[in-house]
């Protein structure tokens, strides 16, 4: 399928006009298949205006309608004949006896349709076939079903496409709730095929559409097994590509996925230091408009540490200054585009990405080692939340009750014992009582300690250094352990800066916590968060 990605539906409208005064050009005679709808209306203004100019002759032309109602009056003012009649056939120079529209009055609605069929093929079948696409996959009235009637049939409407229709009526009840329309098998016929799409209503539509495969719920998709579809879209139907970004407390990473999931672009900027709220919206929401000018951009999935509201968009983090601040709301404001931006923890977008485009599993807990230790489980490909929203905490699974005082208030908390912060305290403690090893010699040349520097002095051949991490990763292997017990997961991912130390934090940990379950490094490593929540921007914004 060939994609047209217009800016706007006026550009659709001219681009689609091009297609069709090239056709008529090249065969004055030839066999157009035309729909009605909303979306088609600014393709027919531009064709009576290139008609009207003397650009085209739609004298020979003849033209299939693809449906109408049953049971309809022609001259009823919703019939699709007295809609084409006032926004094409009265305006250009067509035979109106060459225009076939199926019989909405037919005593005989079965007989009509296999009439209707034969006319096509006694005529020589569709040069070009004009198409629109409801909001559930229809195309003409070829609703989603287990089974799709292939010729031009009588069809009772779905509910979504009769309150989808009702914006035309005065309500839902005046909607006929029957039509005759060709079936998919008398649209394949055509030989050339544009299938339009317009308004961010048909997003989702158009992302299933571009996602699947052939599933005849969404009966667009069998446009797939024609050679010649070219479907042509503006920028806000256009489900496009997904940007994640990643907020930390040193700095903001962005990622854009496209339709098959390839990270396209990533770009980091450091998150304003001493700073308000504010002044953080505002770098995210600027890069982010750079990139959306530079992708067609249609969802923002946005992955934040803290506590967050999902559905006020609102976040509190204790290593950034906010304090119920309404990113999503500043996001969509001021990026310049309405398309959805989606909120979610940092862990728990980390764990998307690997779960999707990482180790790819179903159902995974992925520890995220840094500040504190960072949780997110998926399950079934979802992101499992709980019933307050804050699941996968579990740098906060007590190890020890007596134990050391973590900042959430309670004591022995993992992430006082496993995190990168508590190896650094680990490291200095073991500095000042052993003032002579080759640990306390090098945090003296380096003139500060970090996660690394544990590993730097092993190299060293440091025993001190060794005694510290072997210490460390038991405590990591605890809480490894207890979430194995408690979730039995497909696989346990390790992320955060010092996962990149690979197999020599792996392996002790995976000797100590004894389980059949695999324990795997983070493969995305420092793009997980942003790939995560494109991911799920992407995920929340395509119809299943
Ligand atoms: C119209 C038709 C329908 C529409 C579709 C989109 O003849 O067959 O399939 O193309 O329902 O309708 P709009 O354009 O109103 O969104």
């Amino acid at each position: 399928m060939k994609i047209i990605i217009c800016d706007n539906y006026s550009e659709l409208s001219k681009k689609a006009a091009e297609i069709v005064a090239q056709q008529i050009q090249t065969k004055p005679n030839c066999i157009l298949g035309l729909a009605t709808g909303s979306t088609p209306i600014g393709l027919y203004d531009e064709l009576t205006a290139m008609n009207q100019s003397g650009e085209i002759d739609f004298k020979d032309v003849i033209s299939f309608n693809l449906d109408e109602y049953y049971p309809i009056a022609a001259d009823n003012d919703q019939s699709y004949r007295y809609f084409m009649q006032k926004n094409l056939f009265s305006r250009i120079n067509i035979n109106t006896s060459n225009t076939f529209i199926p019989n909405g009055e037919a005593a005989d609605p079965v007989a009509e349709c296999r009439e209707y069929e034969k006319k096509i093929a006694e005529k020589g079948g569709i040069d070009l076939q004009i198409l629109g696409i409801g909001q559930n996959g229809h195309i003409g009235f070829n609703e989603p079903d287990a089974n799709l009637n292939s010729d031009t049939h009588l069809t009772e409407l779905t509910q979504s496409t009769i309150e989808a229709n009702s914006r035309f009526f005065e309500n839902a009840d005046e909607v006929p709730t029957h039509a005759l329309t060709m079936g998919i098998s008398s649209i394949l016929k055509s030989k050339k095929i544009i299938l339009l799409a317009n308004g961010p209503k048909k997003r989702k539509v158009v992302a299933s559409l571009l996602d699947s495969g052939i599933n005849t719920n969404i009966p667009a998709t069998m446009l797939k097994v024609h050679p010649d579809v070219t479907l042509i879209c503006d920028r806000e139907a256009y489900p496009g590509m997904h940007l994640g970004i990643d907020i930390g407390g040193t700095d903001v990473k962005f990622g854009v996925l496209d339709l098959d999931n390839n990270l396209v672009y990533t770009e980091t900027i450091s998150t304003p230091k001493a700073s308000t709220d504010k002044n953080i919206m505002k770098a995210i929401s600027d890069k982010s408009k750079m990139i959306i000018e530079k992708f067609p951009i249609a969802g923002i999935g946005v992955g934040t540490p803290g506590l967050i509201d999902k559905k006020r968009g609102l976040v509190s983090a204790s290593n950034l200054p906010f304090d119920k601040s309404p990113i999503v709301d500043y996001l969509r404001q001021n990026i310049g585009i309405d398309i959805p931006v989606c909120l979610e923890n940092d862990a728990c977008c980390a764990a998307m990405g690997e779960a999707h485009l990482g180790v790819r599993a179903k159902n995974m807990l992925m520890v995220t080692l840094g500040t504190g230790i960072g949780g997110g489980i998926v399950i079934g490909g979802e992101i499992y939340s709980g019933s307050m929203g804050n699941a996968g905490e579990i740098g906060h699974i007590c190890i020890d009750h007596d134990g050391i005082a973590c900042a959430c208030g309670h004591n022995g908390c993992w992430e006082a014992y496993a995190s990168v912060t508590a190896l650094i305290n680990q490291t200095k403690k073991a500095c000042e009582e052993n003032p002579d090893s080759i640990l306390n010699k090098l945090i003296k040349d380096e003139g500060a300690v970090t996660g690394k520097t544990v590993f730097d002095a092993m190299d060293k051949g440091c025993p001190v250094a060794q005694k510290v991490f072997d210490k460390y990763t038991t405590y990591l292997a605890i809480g490894i352990r207890n979430v194995i017990v408690a979730f039995d997961p497909d696989t346990i991912v390790i992320g955060g800066g010092i996962s990149k130390e690979g197999e020599r934090l792996l392996n002790p940990i995976i000797e100590k916590v004894k389980s059949d379950t695999p324990i795997r490094i983070s493969i995305l490593q420092g793009n997980a968060g942003a790939i995560g929540a494109a991911m799920l921007s992407k995920l929340k914004n395509t119809v299943k």
